[in-house]
């Protein structure tokens, strides 16, 4: 594939969606070209060039957005992180729910569900085993229409459905239909809204979230872009608030607005005072 057009599509995705593909991943972003270019029906990533010089239709644009992310996900990823979850932050959101305000989590880049259906697994194991009803509502967001759509509709080939949810949680939660498929209960996903955002947008009208889980889509943006958005994560918390980021991420060098807040499992970021007046 000519160079031009591999350079012209990753600046067009940073810009989109602040996903950087650098030269040495090149490779990748020339297979999800000649995906799309399939896809399409188009003769090669050259057709598609001399489409984009114009504005793409909204399905095209959506496609490639769709192409370009890296979507990987399972059920309680990085299970250390959900248990210091479980023993750190839904305490603090149960006395919340006692005070008689409702808590509000934000899966913000939610891809095909797993993490927003573990967090709702989470609440309603907690609430059985403390015999205390926690009222917090889960909004879950992605920019990738395609992933959005597997999201709201729960349901997991047996693979996805075992990567990571113990048997008894799967059972639980979860109903095997006639072709295989695992659904997850109508109890479970009625905790859950789903909507389409992009990170790289303004989500001030979302409103302020207790708890904010940004796992394993800054690895992907520039260091700019990723500035940018944990600001913007930090002022959509409450007060109090909390961002959950993956195992591998950490907000060294990205911001100075959120307190280590260690469990013996895991790390999260409590949001500073200052920065919560700052934000107010
Ligand atoms: C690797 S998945 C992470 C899913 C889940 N948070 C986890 O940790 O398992 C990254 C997700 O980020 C989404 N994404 C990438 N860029 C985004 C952006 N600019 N705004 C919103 N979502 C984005 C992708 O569509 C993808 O579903």
């Amino acid at each position: 594939m000519q160079p031009n057009i591999l350079a012209f599509f990753s600046k067009y995705i940073e810009k989109e969606l602040g996903i950087v593909y650098s030269e040495f991943n090149h490779f990748q972003l020339q297979n999800r070209l000649e995906e799309i270019t399939k896809i399409l029906g188009l003769n090669g990533p050259q057709e598609l060039f001399e489409l984009a010089q114009k504005p793409l239709p909204p399905t095209v644009k959506q496609l490639i957005l769709d192409i370009a992310t890296n979507n990987e996900t399972s059920f309680f990823r990085d299970p250390r992180l959900f248990k210091g979850v479980e023993s750190l932050l839904l305490p603090m959101l149960a006395d919340k729910g006692k005070a008689g305000a409702p808590c509000r989590i934000w899966s913000a880049a939610c891809s095909t569900g797993q993490e927003p259906y573990s967090l709702a697994m989470l609440l309603d194991q907690y609430e059985e085993k403390h015999k205390q009803k926690i009222h917090a509502q889960i909004t879950a967001t992605d920019i990738s229409a395609r992933v959005l759509e597997r999201a709201r509709a729960g349901r997991y080939t047996q693979l996805e459905a075992q990567r990571g949810l113990p048997m008894p949680l799967l059972l639980k939660y979860m109903q095997k239909d006639a072709e295989s498929f695992w659904t997850i209960a109508p109890a479970l996903k009625s905790r859950i809204t789903f909507e389409a955002r992009n990170l790289l947008q303004p989500f001030d009208a979302m409103g302020k979230f207790d708890i904010i889980f940004c796992r394993n889509v800054l690895i992907y943006q520039s260091v700019p872009s990723k500035i940018q958005i944990i600001k913007r994560l930090s002022e959509a918390l409450r007060p109090d608030g909390y961002l959950v980021l993956g195992a591998g991420e950490s907000l060294i060098g990205l911001s100075e607005a959120f307190e280590n807040r260690k469990t013996e499992e895991a790390i999260v970021y409590q949001l500073k005072p200052a920065a919560a007046k700052a934000a107010a």
